[in-house]
């Protein structure tokens, strides 16, 4: 039995937060989720998490119950955590300890580090160039492991060390168990550690072998708010670095950031500080203006997102124009050929081909046909104070400025709204409505200011 645990209960007291640390999020996914996804690509027999009581309502909520949750009571150290997960594991299975709070590790190191835990105590390190806060590895004149000393533990020589335990460590379950045993709290930290396997094994000449990552950025763990800043930028630079290989422009990579999945059409240009979240998909020929935000959208080919708006949750058809500055809310879905232009605002509506609302509007629960013209300032009262009503509106027609369309309304094909219309009927047989009071001039009127008294 192959069997991995994943400590994930510490205090995150250098995090300075209300929620657990390996909870927060790497662009769209809690650190922890990293983590957990690539052990599943090396397929161990059992996954097991360590958790701290206030992880246990959100943990399989965010991550579902493919994983043994284990609930450490009280954050005692690394060691301790390993303990907790002994009553839990299969007769003579070999087990690979990973520190949740490294969300770069790669697949590939831990296959490594499992091929050898199968027979042997083995640790991961790396050479890091700035070994400040990892336990060194401290090795004798052979060259032989003879002890990992923690930062805040060091002395002065240690603290020069650059080889580092990478806080992975594996062997056979119950070597460890019975090494671990032996352990003392006799730290700065008063806390087990899993660290003390080495000099404990070194005791009793015990072999312990060691695998080095080849990048040591592959290991870098997130203890406080600038390290998670620090993978953030690893992790987009790889997303930015890949959005430009499958051949979209990034006027500049450092001002893109990808926090969920896109697929782009060839020839895409995205201007400077976008924010693509969830699953998004450009056609050919797309460009995407400076300060837009995309989420969950699903735009077509030769489109243009202009400056400073927000899509979520819709879809644009091919050869639109949206924005600058408009707001497409969720459920919209806009046809062909479309023009929606600055400070409008569209939910849950369905638009035909060629429909045109170019300047301040809002459409809500609306559906209307192609080629439909929404002049400025119109506007579908879709709440009454307590339902939502829907405005229909066939092709062809002409809705007015600052029109007040109060749904439920269904204005027929071809009709015509005059600017200023209150709209509060359906408008049928292609009339032309005027809801609006006539105007009247009182010719040579003195107003107040002006009489004598
Ligand atoms: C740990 C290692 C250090 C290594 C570094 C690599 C120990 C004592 N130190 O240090 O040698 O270089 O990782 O990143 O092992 N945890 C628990 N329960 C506890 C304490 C911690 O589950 O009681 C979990 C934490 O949530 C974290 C992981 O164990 O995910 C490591 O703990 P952390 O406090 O981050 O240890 P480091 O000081 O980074
Ligand atoms: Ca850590």
């Amino acid at each position: 039995m192959f069997e991995v645990v994943v400590l994930a209960a510490g205090r995150s007291s250098r995090f300075k937060t209300g929620i657990p640390k390996v909870f927060h999020r790497l662009l769209d996914k809690p650190i922890l989720g990293y983590v957990l996804d690539t052990i599943e690509c090396i397929e161990p027999d059992r996954i097991y998490v360590v958790i701290n009581p206030s992880m246990e309502s959100e943990a399989s909520k965010l991550f579902g119950n493919k994983f043994h949750w284990v609930c450490q009571q009280e954050p005692l150290g690394t060691g301790h955590a390993f303990q907790q997960v002994l009553p839990h594991l299969q007769e003579d299975s070999y087990v690979l300890i990973v520190t949740g709070d490294s969300p770069l590790l790669s697949a590939d190191i831990l296959k490594r580090a499992k091929l050898l835990a199968e027979r042997e105590l083995v640790i991961v390190t790396a050479d890091m160039e700035n070994p400040k806060g990892y336990g060194r590895i401290v090795r004798d004149h052979n060259g032989t492991v003879t002890s990992i000393v923690e930062d805040c533990d060091a002395n002065e020589s240690q603290q020069t060390i650059t080889e580092i335990n990478s806080g992975i460590i594996g062997g056979p379950a119950n070597l460890i168990a019975e090494l671990l045993r032996g352990a003392t709290h006799a730290n700065s930290q008063n806390e087990i550690y899993l660290t003390e396997i080495a000099r404990l094994a070194a005791d009793r000449g015990e072999k312990v072998h060691t695998v080095a990552v080849g990048d040591p950025m592959e290991v870098l763990g997130i203890n406080d708010r600038s390290q998670l800043a620090e993978v953030e930028q690893i992790l987009l630079n790889r997303c930015r670095h890949e959005v430009m290989l499958a051949g979209t422009t990034l006027r500049d990579p450092l001002r893109f950031d990808l926090r969920g999945k896109l697929k782009t059409g060839i020839d895409c240009t995205i201007d400077v500080n976008v924010i693509i979240e969830g699953e998004v998909t450009l056609g050919d020929r797309t460009y995407i203006g400076p300060g837009c935000i995309l989420r969950d959208v699903k735009i077509g080919d030769d489109v243009s997102i202009q400056a400073y708006s927000i899509l979520d949750s819709a879809i644009v058809g091919n050869r639109c124009s949206i924005g600058p500055f408009a707001r497409i809310r969720p459920d919209t879905d806009i046809g062909e050929d479309s023009r929606i232009g600055n400070f409008v605002e569209i939910k849950n509506s369905k638009l035909g081909k060629r429909v045109r609302a170019s300047h301040l509007a809002y459409l809500g629960d609306a559906t209307l046909g192609d080629n439909v013209n929404i002049g400025a300032g119109a506007v579908t009262c879709n709440f009454d104070g307590q339902s939502k009503h829907e405005t229909m509106i066939g092709e062809d027609v002409f809705i007015g400025t600052n029109s007040t369309l109060v749904a439920p309304l269904y204005i027929e094909a071809e009709s015509f709204i005059a600017a200023g219309s209150t709209i509060t009927h359906d408008v049928k047989e292609r009339a032309l409505v005027v809801g609006r009071s006539r105007q009247r001039s009182i010719k040579r009127w003195n107003p107040p200011s002006r009489r004598k008294k």
